[in-house]
């Protein structure tokens, strides 16, 4: 069945992968409802109910989440609230209305242990065991079990290092960092890859038209580390500043970051319609549309 005749519903519209699902069923001219924030939180189960009940979807794409990686780390209640309760009274309320529920998750729920890299070359399987080094990735591991034990029809998109137009991300912050000093530091040991929004959307929606169910790693093929890839941004885009790698130790942030979380994609790339290329050719188109 095709998925051109069925309603939609996004969650968390106005964040970069919410905008990117949001426009692009809006240009396809699907019957699709993108709640931001404000007019959806999905912490609010009688909100939610109620919202839901009235648009009536038969699949909901939630990319509502608490992404403040480091921020977690003192937050984390508030983002247990987002990405593990809220996101069980989604599907509890997917469950009971047999609706689809389309969900993101993190390469971050993986331990990440530098051996994995030489363990895991192609990424994490889909079944290896999860094991965050964080509070996000714990929340956002409590939330995918949550998902399981509801019983709905899911279908659950672990991605990586995500950058889309509409939002903060890493290629954002880099070029804004090289308008303001000449000399940048980027780590160069921890290991993993990017994922563009476009690709993210047209990927998931392959996978919902071929009634893919479960759990599947969602990137772009490749791996690299922050450092290479802050490089390739200021070649394509011509940009002169001087780029020096860094360990993490010498970086210290308030959450701990995984060193290897490469996803093993070759599920996603089994099934047809899916189109993934290697990270530098999409990060060179992302540029050109920036
Ligand atoms: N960004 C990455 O590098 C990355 C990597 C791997 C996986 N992911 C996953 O991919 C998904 C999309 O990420 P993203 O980068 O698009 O995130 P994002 O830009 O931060 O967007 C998240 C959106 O969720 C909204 N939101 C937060 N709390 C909410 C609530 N209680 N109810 C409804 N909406 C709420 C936010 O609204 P406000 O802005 O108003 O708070 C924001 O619009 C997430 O599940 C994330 O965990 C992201």
């Amino acid at each position: 069945m095709s998925t051109s005749r069925k309603k939609w519903l996004i969650t968390g519209a106005s964040g970069q992968l919410g905008r990117e699902w949001s426009l692009a069923l809006q240009r396809d001219g699907e019957d699709v409802t993108p709640c931001t924030r404000e007019e959806l939180d999905i912490t609010d189960a009688g909100e939610m109910e109620r919202v839901i009940g009235q648009h009536n979807p038969d699949i909901v794409v939630n990319c509502a989440a608490y992404t403040k990686v480091d921020q977690a780390e003192v937050a984390t209640e508030q983002a247990e609230a987002v990405n593990a309760h809220g996101v069980a009274s989604l599907a509890r309320l997917c469950a009971g209305k047999h609706i689809l529920l389309v969900h993101y998750s993190t390469d971050y729920v993986f331990p990440g242990l530098p051996e994995h890299r030489r363990l895991f070359p192609e990424g994490y399987p889909e079944s290896f065991p999860p094991d965050p080094v964080n509070a996000y990735g714990s929340t956002k591991w409590m939330g995918e079990q949550e998902i399981r034990k509801s019983n709905c029809k899911h279908l659950i998109l672990r991605t990586s290092w995500l950058c889309g137009k509409h939002g903060g991300n890493f290629v954002h912050t880099m070029l804004q960092l090289a308008q303001e000093r000449d000399h940048l530091k980027v780590v160069n040991d921890q290991f993993g890859c990017p994922t563009f929004t476009a690709p993210a959307v047209h990927n998931t929606r392959a996978l919902i038209e071929r009634r893919l169910r479960g759990t599947v790693h969602l990137s772009s093929q490749g791996v690299t580390t922050w450092y290479d890839f802050a490089r390739e941004i200021f070649e394509l885009k011509g940009v002169d500043v001087r780029v020096e790698a860094v360990p993490s130790s010498g970086f210290p942030t308030t959450a701990a970051r995984p060193k290897w979380s490469r996803l093993d994609i070759r599920q996603l790339a089994g099934v047809t319609g899916t189109r993934i290329l290697p990270w530098q050719d999409e990060l060179e188109r992302f540029l050109q549309e920036l």
